[in-house]
């Protein structure tokens, strides 16, 4: 019989404690081994006697002492493979930054060396602050892994970040984690575009558009965690794809479209992710345009790069469809016109979707099929469409 997985259960003071009792159960009941500690605060939501009842083993709670252990942080620390801390408060993530080790849990965190998993739950407000922001990204850079917020309807009314993650769902990330499933693009070549292109008008002078990149960086990413060889060709943005991804940096649509040329022939799949600006400029001036007088400037429907690379190679193709309004019926009218596999669709304004963090798609394919990724920041996002990508086309 295979060891079960050892997971330290952390729960802190948040109003999202009472769903902890729900991820102890499901853990249990999916073979993980749970001990659960509990903060002070988490106390006051929801007490130890039911976590003792649903993991039929003792709670340590913020302040135990055990007469025949006094190491038992230590001891606790060695005997977890995984800490899984849901709710993470706004106060835990904070703390833990910065090494505090004033109870039971904080103790066990700072001991412990393998992997800490947070599943974030506060109101959105608490969420976007800079200070959680800021706490946030440097746990991140620190390999803590977090597991949502959500966006949603909050337990004050408000709606936004910060919810967190259903149990189930929690509960299927972590068996993502420790299951080290088949990598699902091993031995597949994935060419992928990223940002925006820029059109030159002068020398100094050019039309582009905010794409920041992130969306394409992170598709990338995911394709590559997922055993994908990873061509990555993108426009000027700052975002960065991890180092072992292969990137070649382009500036126009022009060449854009001549990087990819050079490279497809031998892919098996072509992600546009790509912003690829509409319009270039009719004529390029050789001499900077004098600001003395307004100007009026031509423009020319530039090159369809998803068209003309499904056109000619036979191969399966991703296109990017960011659309402001009739989402749907746009999407669907690229899909058939640019004769493509599947378009991933999303909304954009002035605030959502395009140089913003968060994101949501909708993919279509085939023949009227389709399926909605949530809400939720771009990273996480594109494993999820990986993932859809790997069951579309498998
Ligand atoms: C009713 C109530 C609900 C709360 N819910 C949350 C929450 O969902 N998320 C959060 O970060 N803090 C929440 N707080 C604040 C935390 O309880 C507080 O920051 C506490 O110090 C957290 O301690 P701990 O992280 O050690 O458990 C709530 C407080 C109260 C009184």
């Amino acid at each position: 019989m295979s060891q079960k997985i050892k997971i330290m259960l952390g729960v802190t003071g948040g109003i999202a404690a009472y769903k902890s009792a729900e991820i102890a159960r499901l853990l249990i009941k999916n073979n993980f081994d749970v001990k659960v500690v509990m903060t002070r605060t988490a106390e006051d939501f929801i007490t130890p006697l039911t976590f003792e009842t649903l993991t039929n083993s003792k709670v340590y709670q913020y302040n135990t002492v055990e007469k025949e252990n006094p190491m038992l942080h230590i001891d606790l620390a060695r005997w977890a493979d995984i800490i899984l801390v849901a709710p993470a408060t706004a106060e835990f993530l904070s703390k833990i930054l910065h090494g505090r080790a004033d109870d039971m849990l904080t103790t066990s965190c700072l001991a412990f060396d393998k992997k800490i998993i947070l599943a974030p739950s506060m109101n959105k407000n608490m969420w976007e602050n800079k200070a959680t922001q800021e706490n946030y990204q440097s746990l991140k850079k620190r390999s803590i892994i977090f597991f949502g917020p959500e966006f949603g309807t909050q337990a004050c009314g408000d709606i936004g970040s910060g919810r967190m993650k259903e149990p189930e769902d929690i509960l299927k990330d972590l068996q993502n984690i420790v299951k080290k499933k088949p990598k699902s693009f091993k031995g597949k070549k994935v060419l992928i575009t990223a940002g925006p292109t820029v059109e030159y008008i002068d020398p100094v002078r050019y039309l582009s558009n905010r794409s920041s990149g992130m969306m394409g960086c992170e598709i990338a990413n995911a394709f590559h965690n997922q055993g994908a060889e990873v061509i990555l060709v993108k426009g000027p943005c700052t975002y960065k794809e991890q180092d072992e991804v292969n990137s070649i940096e382009v500036k126009s649509a022009k060449d854009m479209l001549s990087s990819v040329e050079d490279n497809i022939s031998d892919c098996d799949i072509f992600v546009s992710v790509a912003a690829v600006s509409d319009f270039t400029a009719s004529k390029l001036s050789k001499e900077k345009i004098k600001s003395d007088k307004g100007l009026t400037l031509e423009l020319t429907k530039n090159i369809d790069i998803l068209k003309i690379i499904s056109e000619k190679y036979n191969m399966f193709s991703i296109g990017f469809a960011a659309e402001t309004d009739e989402l749907k019926k746009n999407a669907l009218k690229k899909l058939k016109d640019k004769k493509i596999s599947v378009i991933a669709a999303n909304k954009v304004s002035f605030t959502d979707g395009i140089d913003n963090e968060n994101n949501s798609i909708t993919l279509y394919w085939g023949e009227g099929l389709e399926k909605i990724l949530k809400l939720k920041n771009k990273k996480d996002l594109a494993i999820e469409f990986v993932e859809e990508i790997s069951n579309i086309y498998n």
